[in-house]
């Protein structure tokens, strides 16, 4: 059974309730179809209920009677989820009017149904920004215990089995942190290595990436890497973590040899950790057309509940991977 699959099987195990706050989308609304048609997840869905039943209808979709549908103009916890929202940003100058207006939006909701306990997780972001899917969740979630940021990983799924595991690596942060300082590229590397562990079930070997490998360039740029090494490796002794290096000597085996020979990950890493969020998210981009590899993700690491953020130009199948993720992650928390 592939890695996907695997996911999917285990999500049904766990019924968990997932909200699409994109409810009258299209593609959300096909993929909230295959999910309940397929029992993966409970599946709310917030919009107006007369467009998603018409919707559904136009579209063929029969499982979409069997979602939870919540109308964002009408609900009866409405005062309450506002109340929430209220008490958690009045520090920051939030008024219970502005509160109740923002729990219209479907992104405020949606993470305010999880903070009271209506929900699992949220999957969101084939309409919106990522900001503005991020925001509200870091603003109601916020991120767990122990963990200052929040970081987006990718499994890259590659057509050559030899790199990685099988083919697979677990890359980071592609999605959210634009310019980590040491200590967050380190917490991001620990977080990743836990992904890894927990979602691809693969035993890390994590490579921060760097345009030096050991010592071979002096650059600002590098220094940060070698710090983030150092700290992550104090974090985490666990895993196994290594850096500062290149890409090829991290995943090919000949390069890493040669270029890092003491190192355990040098040549062998199924998890490369990027310097800044420029890297990761272009690397991933080309990696995934060029060399025509799966990405699924991102996978959201470090919030409080599992809310993770698709990108606009996201599949149907893609919606279904990622709700699988988000339900295997409550599954886990
Ligand atoms: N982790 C945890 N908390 C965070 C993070 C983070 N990475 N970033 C911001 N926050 C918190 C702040 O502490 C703040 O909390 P507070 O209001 O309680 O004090 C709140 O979020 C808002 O912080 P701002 O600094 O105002 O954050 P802003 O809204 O300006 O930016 C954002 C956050 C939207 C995530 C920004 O960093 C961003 O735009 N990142 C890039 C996202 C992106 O475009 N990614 C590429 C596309 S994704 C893809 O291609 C797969």
């Amino acid at each position: 059974m592939d890695l996907l699959q695997k996911i999917k099987e285990n999500a049904k195990l766990h019924g968990k309730k997932i909200v699409l706050p994109e409810g009258t989308e299209e593609r959300t609304l096909q993929a909230a179809d295959i999910l309940l048609k397929e029992k993966i997840a409970q599946i709310i869905l917030i919009g107006n209920p007369e467009t998603i039943k018409s919707e559904a209808g136009r579209m063929n979709l029969e499982n979409i009677c069997n979602a939870i549908i919540i109308d964002p103009e009408n609900h009866d916890k409405m005062e309450a989820y506002a109340e929430i929202l209220f008490e958690l940003r009045k520090k920051k100058g939030m008024t219970m009017e502005q509160a109740m207006g923002l729990v219209k939006d479907p992104l405020y909701l949606a993470t305010l149904m999880i903070k009271a306990g209506d929900a699992d997780g949220e999957v969101a972001g084939a309409l919106n920004a990522t900001g503005d899917v991020l925001r509200p969740a870091f603003q109601i979630v916020k991120t767990m215990p122990g963990c200052s940021v929040v970081s987006g990983a990718f499994i890259l799924i590659l057509k050559d089995k030899t790199f990685g595991d099988n083919g697979m690596l677990v890359v980071a942060d592609c999605a959210v942190h634009p310019n980590p300082t040491a200590s967050e590229l380190a917490e991001i590397a620990v977080a990743t290595a836990k992904t890894t562990k927990a979602i691809a079930n693969m035993e890390p070997r994590v490579a921060m990436l760097s345009f030096s490998t050991m010592g071979s360039a002096k650059h600002e740029m590098v220094d940060k890497v070698v710090e983030a090494t150092r700290l992550a490796k104090e974090m985490a002794p666990e895993f196994l973590i290594d850096g500062e290096m290149q890409a090829d000597a991290a995943i090919v085996e000949a390069i890493g040899a040669s270029k890092a020979p003491n190192s355990q990950v040098a040549g062998r890493a199924n998890v490369l950790v990027f310097p800044t969020l420029e890297v990761g998210n272009i690397a991933y981009k080309l990696v995934q057309r060029l060399a025509g590899a799966e990405a699924v993700g991102p996978v959201l690491q470090g919030m409080a509940a599992p809310i993770n953020d698709l990108s606009r130009g996201c599949s149907v199948s893609d919606i279904v991977n990622l709700v699988a993720i988000t339900a295997n992650q409550a599954a886990g928390m």
